[in-house]
């Protein structure tokens, strides 16, 4: 924290009606490279959550009569201030979370870039004049904000996970009450001291920290006068979170768990096949919704891949994320670690091999060695469950049917990636792949003008884009009768 050029970014309480507000006690916030205490934040409750909301409620007609080309210069200014501060802000993320420093600063650009993606996107909200079945009427169609809009982010994306909801929101019109994952508050509040910064006025960015996430969830999603939910994190939450919004029959958006197959044809470019997975498995430790789960390799291929794959991924670094050249963090959590752990030795238990690391790493009491493991089945506990680690289970198949079969079976759909050069066959199993993303040839696909989601129990609704604006905004019908003279 020392190194911070702006030490103001550094924020302990939560941001509500434009002010810091104090809490019950203070969560200590642990850099999870090595137990440092970073930080200390003032732990909210309820009460702030309501406040929060209220702050919002008041702040959303004002906010919602402005034009889209207002809310978008003072987005833009966020969107600058962030930018501007990257360096900072990425420093604290790393702090906070764990991820190498570049990454972080990337986490900060990809976030920022939803701001300024959506403030420009805000200003193409068009509505429509339908075609009347009657002569004396018309009908026209109005898109309206929703209104406060209330929403709960994880950890893995400190920045991001926020901007993305955020900005669609504030673009749409609405205004908007965070509470970031327990873990990792100060990217937030950070956020939130920019928001300040560039006029964003009181009430319309909220951001409460508190560790009664069931107290704080509820409020999130009964309050009756929140009009829209939206959550990334866990399925299993998700189920209990939707649950909780239907008392109050909200709109919901979720982006929830995913365990993402990665298809390696006998047809594809082998190298390319590897980064692309490398890219794509140990971005954020292998922590994050869309990293790939499962790499399936076409028999005649395996062993050459696997020979490929494991030499590059021995080569990568693991640390503090702080330190030079370092790519991978530690995991966020001990528990983490142990679910990590219990997973590889679960599936050796069953007929697994780990042909690289498998192992924890002495160096703070989260590291995990990068892992390749072979002979994997689909059915073993590595490949059934969402890792969220840096490890790569590979599991070799003979065709094409066959492998979209085994990438399919499974309750969630929201990334896939596949290698190719054969054009049918990439129409083929594009479209059989029961995914709301896939990659062709591609390892990292995420990007502020892409719609970004999942079907199946990944979730629903979709982030980013021109899409994205749509769980943000009601469809009003107008009737104009009476036109005849
Ligand atoms: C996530 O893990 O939920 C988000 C990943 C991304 O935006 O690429």
């Amino acid at each position: 924290m020392e190194q911070l050029q702006d030490k103001s970014l550094v924020k302990q309480s939560s941001y509500i009606d434009g002010q810091w507000q104090q809490g019950n006690g203070a969560i200590d916030i642990i850099n999870p490279a090595n137990d440092d205490c970073i930080a200390q934040v003032a732990n909210a409750g309820i009460e702030q959550a309501e406040q929060a909301i209220a702050a919002a409620k008041q702040a959303f007609p004002a906010w919602a009569k402005k034009s889209a080309g207002e809310r978008a210069q003072l987005m833009r200014k966020w969107f600058d201030l962030m930018m501007s501060h990257q360096q900072d802000l990425g420093r604290i993320l790393t702090l906070e979370q764990g991820k190498p420093l570049a990454e972080a600063k990337g986490e900060i650009a990809y976030g920022a870039s939803f701001i300024e993606w959506f403030a420009e996107e805000g200003k193409r909200i068009y509505g429509d004049v339908i075609p009347s079945p009657a002569a004396d009427k018309r009908i026209m169609v109005l898109k309206q904000p929703i209104g406060v809009v209330a929403a709960i982010t994880p950890w893995n994306f400190p920045n991001a996970m926020i901007a993305r909801k955020a900005a669609a929101a504030l673009a749409a019109g609405c205004t908007f009450v965070v509470r970031p994952a327990t873990q990792t508050p100060l990217s937030a509040l950070a956020m939130a001291e920019l928001a300040d910064r560039a006029g964003i006025p009181a009430g319309v960015f909220n951001v409460v920290v508190g560790d009664d996430a069931k107290g704080i969830g509820k409020v999130l999603t009964q309050h009756p006068d929140v009009a829209k939910f939206t959550f990334t994190g866990s399925t299993q939450t998700g189920k209990a979170l939707i649950e909780q919004c239907a008392t109050t029959v909200k709109k919901v958006s979720m982006e929830l768990g995913g365990n993402a197959p990665f298809i390696v044809f006998d047809d594809a470019d082998i190298d390319a096949a590897v980064q692309g997975a490398i890219a794509s498995k140990y971005r954020n430790a292998g922590q994050t919704c869309v990293c790939t789960n499962r790499i399936f390799v076409q028999q005649s291929v395996v062993e050459e891949f696997t020979a490929k794959y494991v030499e590059q991924v021995g080569k990568l670094k693991v640390g503090n994320g702080l330190d030079e050249g370092v790519d991978i963090g530690p995991l966020i959590t001990q528990e983490a670690l142990s679910g990590v752990t219990k997973l590889v030795e679960d599936s050796v238990a069953q007929g697994a091999k780990v042909v690289l690391g498998g192992r924890t790493l002495d160096m703070g009491k989260n590291f995990y060695a990068p892992t390749v493991m072979t002979g994997v089945k689909n059915t073993m506990p590595i490949a059934e469950s969402e890792i969220f680690g840096p490890v790569s289970p590979i599991i070799s198949f003979t065709d094409e049917n066959e492998v979209i079969a085994m990438a399919n079976d499974t309750d969630v759909g929201l990334a896939a990636y596949f290698y190719s050069r054969d054009i049918g066959r990439i129409w083929r199993v594009a479209e059989g792949l029961e995914y709301g993303m896939v990659g062709i040839n591609e390892g990292l696909i995420s990007n502020a003008a892409a719609p970004f989601g999942g079907v199946k129990q990944s979730g629903n609704g979709r982030e980013g884009s021109k899409y994205g604006l749509d769980d943000y905004l009601e469809i009003k019908y107008l009737c104009l009768g009476g036109l005849d003279k």
